[in-house]
């Protein structure tokens, strides 16, 4: 069973389709052990704590330095010796010596089929309103490996989704996350908890 840590900012959304997971059993090769927000009034702390899930609250007006900030993190994630990492909604990127701390054992969910509206500058609605103006057909949401490159690891898995005619980076925001991103990361986290049970990648069979 490995052990999974959530990195919030938000509503906590994905969070909550992770412990509903975990709840009715699909979720099962790994368990959340540890909710950690970047802002204090996250309403995701709100979700972990009536599931009764620790929280952690690390914040950049606690720790201005983004060093500080960080090494606080992985203490926090160090102490609840977690194996698997899931940004879901954390709204802080990263650094390189950050997550490689976490070598295939940090996933992120993206809210547009990557590598489309992806990388830095691209999060919340600006994804969206992206998508509408340029005037795609089709968008989805996207689970991937996180490594040193903004939304740049390896695709775990994506789901896409039909863009309807008079849409608005507010609708689409709505139905990426409640057809997508709400169905693709608890089966993903469950893939992912499993391969790192077997020790084994796809590639390896
Ligand atoms: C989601 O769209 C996610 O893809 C993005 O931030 C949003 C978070 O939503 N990274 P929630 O906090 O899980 O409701």
């Amino acid at each position: 069973m490995k052990r999974i840590g959530v990195l919030v900012s938000g509503g906590g959304t994905n969070l909550q389709a992770l412990i509903d997971a975990q709840k009715d059993g699909s979720l099962k090769s790994g368990r959340i052990e540890l909710v950690l927000s970047n802002k204090v009034d996250a309403f995701a702390l709100h979700r972990a704590q009536l599931a009764r899930i620790p929280t952690a609250i690390v914040t950049k007006e606690q720790y201005p330095e983004k060093e500080a900030f960080e090494q606080t993190i992985l203490a926090r994630l160090k102490e609840y010796r977690i194996d698997l990492v899931v940004l879901a909604g954390f709204m802080s990127v990263l650094s390189p010596e950050f997550v490689a701390h976490y070598p295939r054992a940090m996933i992120n969910i993206h809210p547009s089929l990557i590598p489309s509206f992806c990388g830095e500058g691209f999060y919340g609605l600006r994804v969206h309103r992206a998508a509408i103006e340029r005037g795609v057909k089709v968008s989805g949401a996207t689970v991937h490996y996180v490594n040193e490159i903004v939304d740049g690891g390896e695709i775990i898995a994506q789901k896409a989704l039909a863009v309807r005619k008079g849409e608005t980076p507010e609708s689409l925001q709505r139905r990426v996350l409640e057809n997508c991103e709400w169905a693709i990361l608890p089966r993903a986290v469950e893939k992912v908890c499993r391969e790192m049970e077997s020790g084994q990648t796809e590639e390896d069979g």
